[in-house]
């Protein structure tokens, strides 16, 4: 199931990415490109992260869309 449509990135890409270590919206932005169009997916990925054994659970206050102005 696709999360991102402006990257097309599904859900197993996140899991996969998780699988490798990414912990935080951030992680998932930098690797694949997450939230950094529309961010309409930001909310959806930090849920999926939340699914994953982290040291720290989802952050909603960082549910805001990841921006790439550069
Ligand atoms: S749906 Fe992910 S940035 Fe637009």
């Amino acid at each position: 199931m696709y999360v991102c449509i402006c990257k097309r990135i599904t859900d197993n890409q996140i899991h996969e990415a998780i699988g490798r270590g990414a912990r935080k919206l951030e992680d998932l932005s930098r690797e694949l490109g997450v939230a950094t169009g529309c961010g309409q997916c930001a909310c959806f990925a930090e849920d999926l992260l939340g699914d994953a054994p982290a040291p720290s659970g989802p952050n909603r206050a960082l549910c805001e869309p990841v921006h790439s102005d550069a």
